[in-house]
């Protein structure tokens, strides 16, 4: 997600906050920003867009100061303008203030900001702390940004300077990471090591809760009470290219690191304080043109169109609304039957797919409702829609998707869950209790992820394996297509994935001695039917590969090979079984030597027909 440098020495602090913002760069950005604190107080410029846009218009200036802090913002709240750019300052134009996360009581705290007569300027959440500064500010910024923090729902890094204290930082984490960069006369913050490698190699990690005070002689870090918090530094030896990349090999091994902080991001905020009400973040329809609808259409490509069976299920059970899944790229030319009754949710990670924009504009041609579920805020498939839900996962630089995806995953849910609230199919405590089982997930991936090395010995088993199937039933159907998927794309072997009830009416003629067949079976209501699976494709010799739930003994004795997920609600099960299947290709690819970020013939975003 968003870049973030801050810096306080002797050097001119545009160039060194400018040189790290070129080397996060990597993280993805739609607009930039600086400020620097020198003679002539605070100087800020913002701007829309790349990087080269805000150094041509810096090009013929001067921002003398030696300190100085620089954002680039993929945006979450509001479009990418000038506006939108961090750094946002206060009314009075002393304090600058530059953010990472989503701040998730904004909307509250605005009310009262502009009630106490403060101009709103952008519409990020960002703003607010800008204001509160202002505000609470005397003459000690890190009591106020301690006070500050307390009241500040969601997650956050935030690095903060006021014209007052001319040579002092402030920094606070929670839920994101920020590293600081210890120099010799010199100290850094900055969202990872990358901001500031070119300048020093001496780095410590900010903790859950902490606030950093960053001056040119050194660096204190406190808890929100204001004690003092003793830490250890290290010593960084990644080259520039692996400090991009996290310290992992490959974009995608850090996507899929990043992927319980996606889902967090996904739900964060969208129950409304006190009324326990869900909502969108973007919605031109009103609550009876949503309980008007009879159906749902749900239109998406490759990985999306995955997300959007999973939430087939969900809408249906939670809503007792019709659902069809339909290919983007099929959808238009077979003359769906669509109208003002209708409700298109177009997927899309890139929110710029020829053929799920294609079938949307189609869909609205009918007089449909079109509800766009994306990852990429100001997106035409977002500019085009008559609502939109964020999924809020952060950029994904790897071509093949996985947090992307794991995202759309919960945003599915919650559209399920918001529809049930609108059309009162689900009263408001049993929506909050499925939101609370939701909200528990990125604990339990968390926990997954610690697991994995298993999955990755297994992977590198099957380096010569030509062929793997997936089966799944219910919601593990579409994971089964999700696991053959990324395991065409990483790894090129040829994958499919079977319902698998289905398999026996034709697919199981594939198999051989050997072959490799992943089974997904979580804990379910289905599950004795699909133990007989599993030793349907045993007893032809399959080597069966089965993910079950932790504590689960039954499918043991016909598994080859066990991965264990944590318990969760059958329903929610997605979200977990993904995991270990993108590993496994992750893997697998990387044991055949290929390169994992951009498999051979793929693009991230297919704006073509
Ligand atoms: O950007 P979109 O979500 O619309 O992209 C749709 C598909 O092209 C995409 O999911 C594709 O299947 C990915 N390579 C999956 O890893």
């Amino acid at each position: 997600m968003c870049g973030i440098v801050g810096y306080v020495g002797d050097q001119q602090a545009l160039e060194v906050v400018l040189d790290g913002l070129r080397r996060l760069e990597y993280r993805g950005y739609d607009s930039a920003g600086v400020s620097v604190l020198g003679a002539d107080g605070l100087q800020v410029e913002r701007k829309a867009g790349k990087l080269a846009n805000l150094e041509k218009v810096l090009s013929g200036r001067d921002l003398p100061g030696t300190l100085g802090i620089g954002h680039t913002r993929w945006a979450t709240h509001g479009p990418p303008t000038d506006a939108n750019a961090h750094p946002h300052v206060d009314c009075t134009g002393k304090v600058a203030v530059v953010h990472n996360g989503t701040i998730e009581n904004f909307e509250l705290l605005v009310a009262g900001l502009q009630d106490r007569g403060h101009e709103r300027r952008s519409d990020t959440d960002t703003e607010v702390v800008a204001h509160l500064v202002e505000e609470r500010y005397d003459g000690d910024l890190p009591a106020t940004v301690r006070s500050i923090c307390k009241d500040l729902e969601g997650s956050f890094v935030l690095v903060i300077s006021h014209a007052d204290e001319p040579g002092l930082i402030v920094a606070a984490r929670r839920n994101l990471p920020l590293v600081i960069g210890l120099g010799d006369g010199e100290n850094f913050v900055g969202s990872d090591v990358t901001a500031f490698i070119a300048h020093t190699r001496e780095a410590r990690a900010v903790e859950q809760d902490q606030v950093v005070e960053v001056r040119r002689e050194g660096v204190t870090v406190t808890d929100l009470e204001g004690a003092v918090v003793e830490g250890e530094s290290y010593h960084v030896d990644w080259d520039t290219d692996a400090a991009e990349k996290g310290g992992y090999e490959f974009f995608m091994d850090k996507e899929i690191a990043e992927q319980p902080e996606a889902v967090r991001a996904t739900l964060g905020g969208r129950l409304t304080e006190g009324e326990g009400l869900l909502h969108l973040d973007e919605l031109s329809m009103s609550v009876e043109d949503v309980r008007d609808i009879e159906q749902v259409v749900i239109i998406a490509c490759g990985s999306s169109y995955h997300s959007g069976l999973v939430g087939k299920y969900a809408i249906e059970r939670w809503c007792r609304l019709p659902v069809q899944v339909e290919m983007a790229s099929e959808f238009r030319y077979r003359d769906p039957v669509v109208g003002r009754r209708t409700l298109v949710i177009a997927i899309s990670q890139s929110g710029e797919t020829a053929d799920t924009l294609e079938a949307l504009r189609h869909a609205r041609s009918q007089r449909a409702w079109v509800l766009a579920v994306t990852n990429t805020v100001g997106s035409t498939v977002s500019r085009e829609s008559d609502a939109v839900l964020y999924t809020r996962a952060g950029p994904e630089v790897a071509v093949a998707s996985t947090k992307a995806v794991i995202a759309q995953l919960a945003a599915m849910y919650v559209v399920g869950l918001y529809l049930a609230q609108v059309r009162g199919t689900r009263d408001a405590d049993e929506v909050r209790a499925h939101m609370q089982d939701l909200q528990e997930v990125p604990a339990l991936i968390e926990e997954l992820l610690t697991r994995m090395e298993p999955v990755r010995e297994l992977a590198r088993s099957l380096v010569d394996a030509e062929r793997v199937l997936f089966l799944g039933r219910h919601v593990g159907f579409p994971m089964a297509l999700e696991g053959a998927l990324k395991l065409k794309e990483l790894a090129y072997v040829s994958a499919e994935g079977f319902p698998a009830g289905e398999i026996k009416h034709g697919p199981i003629a594939l198999i051989e001695p050997g072959t490799p067949v992943v089974i997904i079976a979580p804990r379910h209501a289905l599950q004795a039917k699909l133990i007989n699976n599993i030793q349907e494709v045993r007893a032809r010799g399959a080597r069966t590969i089965v993910i079950a739930t932790d504590g689960d003994e039954s499918v043991t004795p016909y598994a080859d090979h066990v991965i264990l997920i944590p318990d969760v609600k059958s329903l929610l099960a997605p979200l977990l079984t993904i995991v270990p299947m993108q590993v496994l290709s992750a893997e697998l690819a990387r044991a055949r030597g290929l390169d994992v970020d951009q498999p051979r013939n793929l693009a991230k975003s297919v704006t073509v027909e």
